[in-house]
């Protein structure tokens, strides 16, 4: 078992319960990377600056490169009764090359430490995710391209509403992905000041160089505030708020596509291989990754209200409750991740049913906003217009008619304004065809948005 860094001051030993009940190590081992990392740009700054003799810092920098090494190569073991990761690392290190790895805490505190060592941690991590992000994207704009001529009723309230290319519908996704990517890259820029030099909390007498460190290690500055350094965790806060936004796109997305899949809609086949079955009902197939997916979700937020809950009542500085901000951060990137590596898959398995999509655009429902809009096209105001349609629309479905099969007659009934000619855009690609805005689903303009994302995310 690692030695405690602080057991001097102590007069007994610690109970195991005591042990047990304050170790992190089982959580923060994943962080060793960082520690290590942050501890060789660490003794190096102390070694530059005189602090500790050249030769201590660079016989420290060698043990810990020894360290990263075994680490790499799965050499290194975790000791489960250290208390941290912190102490496991610096044990291994004295074994390694002996009594100079004691300096290497000098002018450092665990409370800046782990702080760094998240820091560093989410930065990654932020890159990673980011990158997952984009192949779902890709994977989204593949789907879209290859069905760019598929037009599906949309729905608002769940009810249908007018037509859109199914292409239009995807590039929403892709839109809100993009949104979460820059949320991401705004928590990593504000997150990346160096904490380490804070010590406990309130700095050092020694003269350390902070810039070094942070140059070292990436970071663009050094923290201003040594209280604040140890002190706030709104970093892993903001992280986690942009992953709940992100796996609430994700669930959205998810549950359009367990609708898609479901008899009555017919949209979407998910490939077998991406479904499963039921041990009674030998005729299922269900689309349980995506309800898993949408599940997990719930988990995500929990993490963050985890967070916001831990932080909320600490007074200022340093408070051991900080150590639990690491398990629903490192929950929150795990599920995120597994969540994105199987949607990409999932996303590649999917088959647009064509045929069963067609065969709903019939419904003349789809089209009324487009007669509205020939009728104030010629000179008609929207509210005359909107209820010349609304009774139009009334009668044909208490008659069990449709607005095509109405005779020049019928239609003047309702308006002099509504001729013959208005049964040619009674169907699904005039109905897109005769958008223009900016944003819309105009073939044309969705063809330009799709070629724009293909080009930024190649
Ligand atoms: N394990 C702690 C954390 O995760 C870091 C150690 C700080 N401990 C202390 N007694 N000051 O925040």
């Amino acid at each position: 078992m690692s030695k405690k860094l602080w057991g001097t001051r102590f007069s007994k030993k610690t109970n195991l319960l005591t042990d047990k009940f304050t170790s992190s190590i089982s959580f923060d081992k994943r962080l060793a990377k960082y520690d290590v990392l942050g501890s060789i740009a660490h003794a190096k700054m102390l070694g530059k600056q005189g602090i500790i003799p050249k030769s201590d810092s660079a016989s420290i920098v060698k043990g810990l490169n020894s360290i990263l090494q075994d680490l790499k190569n799965g050499k290194f073991k975790i000791d489960l009764g250290a208390e941290d990761i912190h102490s496991n690392i610096q044990e291994v290190l004295s074994k390694k090359i002996g009594k100079a790895a004691f300096k290497l805490h000098t002018a450092r505190s665990r409370n800046d430490q782990i702080a760094l060592d998240i820091k560093m941690y989410i930065k990654d991590e932020i890159d990673n995710l980011t990158e997952f992000v984009s192949e779902l994207q890709k994977a989204i704009l593949k789907l879209a391209d290859k069905n760019f001529k598929v037009i599906i009723p949309g729905y608002t309230h769940l009810q249908v509403a007018q037509c859109v290319l199914l292409a239009h519908h995807l590039l929403a996704y892709v839109e809100g992905l993009e949104r979460d990517k820059t949320r991401l890259s705004d928590a990593k820029d504000r997150l990346d000041s160096m904490p380490l030099g804070a010590c406990a909390f309130s700095g050092t007498g020694l003269a350390i160089d902070r810039n070094y460190v942070a140059k070292e290690l990436g970071f663009k500055k050094v923290s201003a505030n040594s209280i604040d350094s140890v002190s706030d965790r709104d970093f892993i806060i903001e992280t986690l708020a942009a992953l709940s936004i992100l796996s609430v796109h994700l669930s959205r997305m998810a549950e359009d596509l367990i609708l898609w899949s479901t008899k009555e809609f017919s949209f979407i086949d998910i490939d077998f291989s991406f479904c499963t079955g039921s041990s009674i009902m030998p005729h299922k197939k269900n689309p349980d990754i995506l309800e898993l997916i949408r599940g997990s979700v719930g988990k995500i937020q929990g993490d963050l209200s985890s967070v916001l809950i831990l932080m909320k009542g600490l007074p200022s500085s340093y408070n051991r409750d900080l150590q639990l901000d690491k398990p629903p951060l490192f929950d929150a990137v795990d599920t995120v991740k597994d969540i994105l590596e199987i949607f990409v898959a999932l996303f590649e398995n999917i088959v647009i049913e064509k045929e069963a999509v067609a065969s709903r655009l019939g419904d003349e429902a789809l089209f009324s906003v487009d007669v509205v809009e020939y009728l104030i096209k010629k000179g008609i105001s929207y509210r005359e217009a909107h209820d010349i349609v609304g009774s139009m629309v009334r009668d044909c479905l208490d008659k069990g008619k449709k607005i095509s099969s109405l005779s020049a007659a019928e239609l003047k009934k309702y308006s002099v304004k509504l001729l013959p000619d208005v049964k040619r855009i009674l169907n699904a690609w005039a109905s897109v065809n005769l958008k223009q805005s900016f944003g819309s689903t105009s073939p044309k303009l969705v063809q330009r948005e799709l070629r724009a994302w293909q080009r930024k995310l190649g």
